[in-house]
């Protein structure tokens, strides 16, 4: 057995960790560093369940092997809401009732935030082509698509400049 000293950031936070060869960048996250906001489905790249950013992609972290993401900077789930504040995009599953059992969740939420970062306007038909890696078994998708839709626009409206009375935007 073979073992390895990695570095991974996880939101922000350097962790030092050793792990065998065939550790799955998932398991490193879960059973070692206690991420387990970060699902584990299929474990054979189909379901989306597991779904972190790397480097600021979405990626399906049970596809990697944690060696292979030594001196990443990682972001997962437990890292998208900010001095107890949700991210838009949890609001928007939260606002639009995204979820139901909550399994494809996490996974959902960092694909959908990888489209916005890239496409901050997307349309429904880029919305489901961002997600279609991402399996949900409840919800029929469609409350999902409102709740990126609904991010999109809540992050739309942080951006925009301020309108002032020249512009129209006085009080009366
Ligand atoms: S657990 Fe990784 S894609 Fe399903
Ligand atoms: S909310 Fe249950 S799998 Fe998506």
């Amino acid at each position: 057995m073979t073992e390895h000293d990695i570095e991974l950031s996880v939101n922000g936070t350097t962790h030092e960790l050793t792990v065998e060869s065939r550790t799955l960048l998932v398991h490193a996250l879960r059973d070692e560093l206690g991420y387990t906001g970060t699902n584990v489905g299929c474990e054979s790249s189909t379901c989306g369940a597991c779904t972190v950013h790397l480097d600021g992609d979405a990626v399906k972290s049970c596809t990697l092997l944690a060696v292979q993401a030594d001196g990443a900077e990682i972001g997962t789930v437990e890292g998208l809401a900010e001095d107890g504040t949700y991210a838009p995009i949890q609001e928007g599953f939260q606002k639009e009732h995204g979820l139901q059992c909550g399994y494809c969740t996490p996974g959902m939420m960092l694909a959908a935030d990888d489209l916005l970062e890239r496409n901050p306007d997307p349309d429904e038909g880029e919305i489901r082509e961002a997600i279609e890696g991402n399996l949900c078994r409840c919800t029929g998708y469609q409350n999902i698509v409102n709740a990126v839709e609904f991010a999109a626009d809540e992050m739309g409206e942080a951006s925009s400049p301020e309108m002032t009375a020249a512009d129209g935007g006085g009080d009366d």
